[in-house]
């Protein structure tokens, strides 16, 4: 059995059912994610880019000269090519990532448009520990900043997020710093709008899922037995993308059967949403002291510049 099959086997048997968030990531995952972002309800991405356009000067000031920007992700993005823009002379830029495809199209795409950056690409799963002294630059750094953007640290749980934080304050170092994005409580229903958006592509994004299943595990299903829901979890401030059975119906995957009654879901992701202080506390029991936070013009998302306590 491939780590896939077991992850579903391991989800659907629990109770409740749950799948990975990121098998949701597949190229057609992904694709749909990319639409995702631009659609009118999910404000997240444009809220995120605004922020960068509008504060960069700040941040970059605040970083300063001669820094080591650590990614943690390929770095394909806009905002990764304006946060390097904005910098005055930075030392490098290390991309961390898993897959090595997406590490060496992004690294080629940025040296294109930085020819003169060092770029260092880490093949690594940033999920689990990274010893800092494989980053080690010689001459050294000024400092080395983490940079964590989008909202990626909301698909985590508030464990996770701190163990996340914790291995990102490891990675800064006493001297350095940790940028994160963070997207910020706000009214349940333009939260439902935007992780059910009018067009339906976060519909077909949690379904493809499922699709899955059926054309890489052989899994019997009826697609059209499950609808996407996305609900507002107010114990754990998150919204939740549940797939959730509109008919009894089965599904038999690597000779297992799983029978759904009528209205059973399945868990496929999570979006944790946080006040800045209650982010801000959460960094502080990672060892992390708030130094400066930023805001796009409607409140919506939030980045932090996050220091190592002395
Ligand atoms: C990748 N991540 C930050 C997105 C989010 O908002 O949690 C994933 C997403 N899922 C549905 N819509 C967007």
């Amino acid at each position: 059995m491939n780590d896939f099959e077991l992850d579903v086997i391991n989800g659907l048997s629990h109770s409740p059912r749950f799948l990975p968030c990121k098998y949701l990531y597949d190229e057609r995952g992904s694709d749909l994610f990319e639409q995702i972002c631009e659609t009118k309800d999910y404000y997240v991405t444009r809220a995120d880019l605004e922020l960068h356009e509008t504060q960069l000067p700040k941040i970059s000031q605040l970083i300063g000269p001669n820094a080591h920007i650590i990614e943690f992700g390929s770095g394909a993005g806009t905002k990764t090519q304006q946060l390097l823009a904005s910098l005055t002379t930075p030392r490098a830029y290390t991309p961390i990532e898993i897959s090595p495809t997406a590490l060496a199209l992004s690294v080629e795409a940025l040296q294109a448009s930085f020819p003169a950056l060092d770029i260092i690409p880490l093949e690594a799963d940033y999920t689990q520990d990274i010893d800092p002294d494989d980053l080690s630059l010689d001459p050294p750094a000024s400092r080395r900043v983490v940079y964590f953007p989008g909202s990626t640290i909301g698909n985590f749980t508030r464990e996770e997020a701190l163990g996340f934080l914790q291995r990102m304050a490891k990675i800064a170092q006493k001297n350095g710093a940790v940028l994160v994005g963070v997207d910020l409580v706000k009214p349940v229903d333009q939260l439902l709008r935007a992780y059910d958006d009018d067009e339906g592509i976060t519909a077909q994004f949690n379904k493809n899922l499922l699709a899955r299943l059926k054309e890489e595990l052989g899994a019997e299903l009826d697609l059209d037995a499950f609808e996407h829901e996305a609900r507002f979890n107010p114990v754990l401030n998150r919204i939740e993308m549940h797939l959730v059975a509109k008919t009894p119906t089965t599904i038999v995957v690597a000779n297992q059967r799983f029978d759904f009654a009528v209205g059973e879901t399945i868990h496929t992701e999570s979006s944790h949403k946080y006040t800045i202080e209650d982010f801000q506390n959460l960094a502080a029991q990672a060892g992390l002291k708030a130094e400066q936070v930023w805001l796009d013009g409607e409140a919506r998302f939030s980045m932090h510049y996050l220091v190592p306590k002395p």
